[in-house]
C-alpha cells in the first residue's frame, strides 16, 4: 500500500517476548524516510505532548498493550499500567491535541463466555472471564467517556485471533510450529475441543487502513443510519470487530499445520486454561458496510506465509 503520509511509531520494546524480534520488525519501518520511531512508554504523558507538539498527528492509533490472555492471570499488575494508564494518558494528549480520529485496538476476548455467535458489537461484552479483557473493555468504556465529553472521534476495534509472519510467540501458531519443528509436544486446550476465528495479518491491516477514514461523527451530524451500526446515541464512538468471521477447529488447524510443515505433531490434550473461551466467532458485517471489507487470506495460505517467515529468520539468526 503507498500512501503520502508520515507515521510516527511509539513503542516500548517491553521484555513480554524476544525484544530482538520487535527490533528486527522495526528495522524494517525504519527503512522508510517517512517513518520516525520513539522509544518510550505510553503512561510517558511528557513524552507523549513532545510527540504530538512535534509531529501533530491528525490520526491516533493506539495498538500498544500488554497483550496475553494467560499472562494476564498471573501478571495482572503490568496490564493495569499498560493498558488501563496508558490507555488514559492517550485519551488525555487526545484531549489536548484533538485529532481528526482516534483509533483503539479490543480484543474479542471482551465477549466473554457468551454463546451466541457470530459475536456482534452490540452483543453483550461486560462480563469478561480474564484480567487482560477486563483491561481491553475498560479502555472501550473509559474511550467512550473521552469521546462524549469532549467530542473525540474514537473507533474501537476488537480483533480476532491475528496471525501471520512476523506474530507474537506466545500465540498458538507460533508455538506449534516451533514445538513441531524440534519434536516437541503440543498443547492442546480444552482437550483440543476449541474455535478460533483466525485473522490474518494483512487482512487486519486492510480492515484499519480502511477504518481510519471512516469516522465516526457527533449524532447531530448523521445523515444515514446504517442498520445493525454499534455508533454511540451519545458520542463520535462506534466499535467494529475486525475478524475473518470464519470459526476454525483448533484440530483443523493443527492438521492445516502439519500438512504444511509435512511433520506430524506429538499432540498432548490438557484442559481449558482459566481465562481461555472455548469458541470465538466475529460478525464483520457492519465492517464490510462501513469500509466494503472482505478478508482475502485463506487459513492456508496465512499459515503458509507463516511458516515461510519462521524458517527463514530463525535459520538467519
Ligand atoms: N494479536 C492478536 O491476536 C490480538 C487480538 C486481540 C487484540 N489484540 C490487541 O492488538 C494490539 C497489538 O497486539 P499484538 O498482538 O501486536 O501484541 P504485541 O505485544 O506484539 O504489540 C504490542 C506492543 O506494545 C508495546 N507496549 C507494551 N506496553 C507498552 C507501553 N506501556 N507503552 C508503549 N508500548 C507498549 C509492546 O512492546 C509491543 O511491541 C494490542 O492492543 C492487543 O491487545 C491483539
Amino acid at each position: 500500500m503507498k500512501s503520502n503520509f508520515s507515521v510516527v511509531g511509539l513503542d516500548a520494546m517491553t521484555n513480554y517476548y524476544d525484544v530482538s524480534l520487535k527490533e528486527s520488525r522495526n528495522s524494517i519501518l525504519k527503512l522508510n524516510n517517512n517513518f520516525n520511531f520513539y522509544l518510550g512508554s505510553t503512561q510517558d504523558e511528557n513524552l507523549l505532548n513532545h510527540i504530538c507538539t512535534k509531529h501533530k498527528p491528525d490520526i491516533i492509533m493506539h495498538l500498544a498493550a500488554q497483550a496475553g490472555v494467560r499472562h494476564s492471570i498471573k501478571n495482572p499488575k503490568s496490564y493495569v499500567e499498560a493498558n488501563l494508564v496508558g490507555t488514559f494518558s492517550i485519551l488525555e494528549i487526545a484531549r489536548k491535541f484533538k485529532p481528526k480520529h482516534l483509533l483503539i485496538s479490543s480484543t474479542s476476548s471482551v465477549y466473554g463466555n457468551n454463546l451466541e455467535y457470530p459475536f456482534h458489537e452490540k452483543q453483550k461484552s461486560d462480563t469478561p472471564i480474564s484480567f487482560y479483557a477486563a483491561t481491553k473493555k475498560s479502555n472501550e468504556v473509559m474511550a467512550h467517556s473521552y469521546s462524549h465529553l469532549y467530542k473525540i472521534p474514537i473507533t474501537i476495534f476488537r480483533f480476532f485471533t491475528v496471525f501471520g509472519p512476523w506474530g507474537r510467540p506466545d500465540m498458538a501458531l507460533f508455538q506449534f510450529t516451533k514445538n513441531i519443528l524440534s519434536k516437541k509436544t503440543i498443547n492442546l486446550y480444552n482437550n483440543g475441543d476449541m474455535k478460533r476465528d483466525f485473522t490474518y495479518i494483512e487482512d487486519l491491516i486492510k480492515a484499519i487502513y480502511l477504518l481510519k477514514d471512516t469516522i465516526p461523527h457527533e449524532p447531530s451530524e448523521r445523515k444515514l443510519e446504517i442498520e445493525g451500526d454499534s455508533i454511540s446515541k451519545t458520542a463520535p464512538f462506534r466499535i467494529v470487530n475486525i475478524g475473518n468471521s470464519k470459526s476454525i477447529k483448533l484440530l483443523d488447524f493443527v492438521n492445516e499445520l502439519e500438512k504444511c510443515l509435512g511433520m506430524k505433531a506429538n499432540k498432548n490434550f490438557i484442559k481449558i486454561q482459566d481465562g481461555d473461551i472455548k469458541e470465538t466467532h466475529s460478525n464483520i458485517e457492519l465492517l464490510n458496510k462501513l469500509t466494503g471489507f472482505k478478508p482475502e487470506v485463506t487459513l492456508s495460505r496465512g499459515i503458509k506465509e507463516f511458516v515461510e517467515w519462521y524458517k527463514n529468520y530463525y535459520k538467519e539468526l
